[in-house]
């Protein structure tokens, strides 16, 4: 299989070590080992005798008993650990899809939720969000979307770039769908637990249908992407094996280092999410005061869970010539709509690090000088 660029990297692998204000990056702030390491008495000791030979291909029995605490009816036999939440997609629209097949794919998405399908040889159409209505998805299209060939559809709730996250009530219809039309469900929720109102935060995907996969990761909510630790959680056996099967041709097993450091900050998942979730709060606080000064400039509506956002330019300047003056002229890196294939006005803002209100100012200096 021949895969395209994706997009979205190439642009950070340009700007992302050399721009100093990271403001569209998705992930929460990040921690040191020794932070880590800290949240525990005897941690540092255990994490220095960790064993280094080869892991369980599954994952470590001890990391999933502590992912499938975050699931209503998955064991750990339905937790299929891997080298990030990235590899997982890929083993599955490997496995899942065939030449021919018809994937639908909640738009604008993370690309490699279009582009491997596309790449199989698969059919991509686009449930896109309707941006005037806070990104909210329409039912009626999706059912007249599915053809005799469709194979899965893709959901990302908390959504990136945008932040919308379906109701409970349209989660349950869409799997109403799915149930009728022999659909598997691949549901992103590598930003679930950053939803804002804890009423907003839904039922895990296959907690609610025997078809779903539901993919997590250790990069947003818990802020630790260099651990590079995702997972898949189903009901559906035959999936689950053919995932482990493939993955014996990727990754074969998890880092262990990563395995222990990702256990232990699942145990203190509650003190990592509470310490992620208030810098978001505070972030969108911020965002929701700058956008009001420059309302002139920007249409901005804070999102509804996540870490990040997808406002847009209201002024008739191309977004990409926008986002590469800006970090050219003032360091701040914003990533444009265009990184997502939707318009020429929107860019994605990042809402879970600690310095947005320096990268804000720097934004708002920027403004100055273009408007002087
Ligand atoms: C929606 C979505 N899914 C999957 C991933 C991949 O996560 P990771 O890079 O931690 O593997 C990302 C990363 O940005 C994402 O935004």
């Amino acid at each position: 299989m021949k895969l395209p660029a994706f997009k979205l990297e190439r642009f950070f692998a340009k700007y992302e070590f050399k721009a100093p204000y990271l403001l569209s990056s998705s992930d929460c702030e990040a921690m040191t080992i020794e932070e880590l390491l800290s949240l525990e008495p005897d941690a540092a000791q255990r994490f220095h005798q960790t064993w280094l030979g080869y892991t369980e291909t599954q994952g470590n029995p001890e990391l999933r008993q502590a992912i499938a605490q975050t699931y209503q009816t998955i064991d750990i036999e339905q937790i299929l650990v891997h080298a990030g939440a990235e590899e997982a997609v890929f083993i599955f629209m490997n496995i899942a899809l065939q030449p021919g097949d018809h994937l639908i794919v909640h738009f604008p998405c993370y690309q490699s939720h279009s582009t491997i399908a596309q790449s199989i040889g698969c059919e991509v159409s686009g449930w896109m969000g309707c941006e005037a209505n806070h990104w909210e998805l329409d039912l009626d299209w999706l059912r007249g979307a599915i053809q005799p060939n469709t194979r899965a559809i893709v959901i990302n709730c908390p959504h990136n770039p945008t932040g919308y996250v379906m109701s409970r009530a349209k989660l349950e219809e869409l799997i109403a769908i799915c149930r009728e039309h022999n659909l598997l469900l691949f549901s992103d929720e590598v930003y679930r637990f950053l939803e804002y109102r804890d009423e907003d935060t839904l039922p895990a995907a296959c907690d609610l249908y025997e078809n779903a996969v539901s993919l997590g990761v250790m990069s947003k909510p818990y802020g630790l992407a260099g651990l590079r630790i995702g997972w898949i959680a189903t009901h559906n056996q035959e999936i689950y094996r053919a995932m482990a099967e493939f993955k014996d041709f990727t990754s074969i097993c998890n880092s262990a280092p990563s395995e222990f450091l990702s256990t232990l900050a699942l145990r203190n998942r509650d003190k990592i999410i509470q310490r992620n979730r208030a810098i978001i709060a505070a972030n969108i606080e911020r965002c929701n005061e700058f956008f009001s000064h420059h309302a002139d400039f920007f249409n901005w509506a804070a999102p509804k869970g996540g870490s990040t956002a997808f406002p847009s330019l209201k002024r008739s300047i191309d977004v990409e010539e926008f986002c590469i003056d800006l970090v050219n002229q003032q360091g701040v890196l914003l990533l444009p709509g265009p990184y997502f294939d939707y318009g020429k006005q929107n860019f994605r803002l990042g809402l879970g690090r600690k310095n947005l209100p320096t990268c804000l100012e720097k934004l708002e200096n920027y403004l100055k000088a273009i408007a002087a």
